[in-house]
């Protein structure tokens, strides 16, 4: 099974769905770390009551972002991890410290990228007026949400939509489309191989797979 450590920050469906496919044998990974910026965070709980190994750090204790985010990566690399799993996690990464994840480093972000990176993206579709939505599964770069996307659900917007009713119907389909991404990672059907110290943007997906 592929190695896999999850980090999130809130109420962790997204986790609970990839354990789910775990469980359900369509999924075959191991869990070796679900991390935390947040101690109270739900997916916490989730995965005790899985019995995952689990870390929560205080950003709060240390001097600056790339401290922090230079020990959670450690940590996370001295579980032996071969693919990190961003699922809710709230954090802007350390383009310096993420450098070496990048490649094995995958987020789910809930709009269509390349449009709404960051937050709010369920109310800004809808302000917009847009007629579909939906979520993306991309690989991690210093741009935030701005690595090369591997795979999207997408949903239409219906009269009567409003943010909430929006993002829980998009969640839906995020919990399909995540497990769908790491399941291709973990059949090696899906490789992103970043010569080191080459700077990474959107033009590199269309390189070769192998
Ligand atoms: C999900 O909708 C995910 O796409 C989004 O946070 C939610 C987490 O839900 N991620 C981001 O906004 C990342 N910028 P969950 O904790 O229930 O998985």
């Amino acid at each position: 099974p592929l190695r896999i450590a999850v980090l999130a920050s809130g109420r962790g469906s997204n986790l609970q769905a990839l354990i789910a496919a775990r469980d359900a044998g369509t999924l075959p990974v191991e869990f070796v770390l679900v991390g935390s910026d947040k101690a109270s965070a739900g997916a916490l709980e989730l995965a005790q009551a899985a019995g995952i190994p689990r870390l929560a750090l205080n950003p709060k204790a240390y001097p600056s972002r790339r401290d922090f985010d230079l020990d959670l990566f450690a940590r996370i690399e001295a579980t032996g991890a071969e693919l990190l799993v961003l699922a809710g996690y709230m954090r802007i990464l350390d383009g310096e410290a993420l450098h070496p994840w990048v490649g094995r480093m995958i987020n789910i972000h809930p709009s269509l990228l390349p449009k709404y990176r960051g937050l709010h993206t369920h109310r800004r579709a809808l302000e917009a007026g847009d007629l579909e939505h939906g979520a993306s599964v991309h690989y991690v770069t210093a741009e935030l949400d701005g690595g090369p996307v591997i795979a999207q659900a997408r949903i239409g917007i219906e009269a009567g939509d409003h943010e909430d009713l929006l993002a829980q119907r998009l969640l839906a389909y995020e919990h399909r489309l995540l497990p769908a991404v790491v399941r291709l990672i973990a059949a090696s059907r899906l490789a992103y191989a970043a010569p080191d110290g080459v700077a990474l943007d959107g033009e590199r997906l269309s390189a070769p797979l192998e």
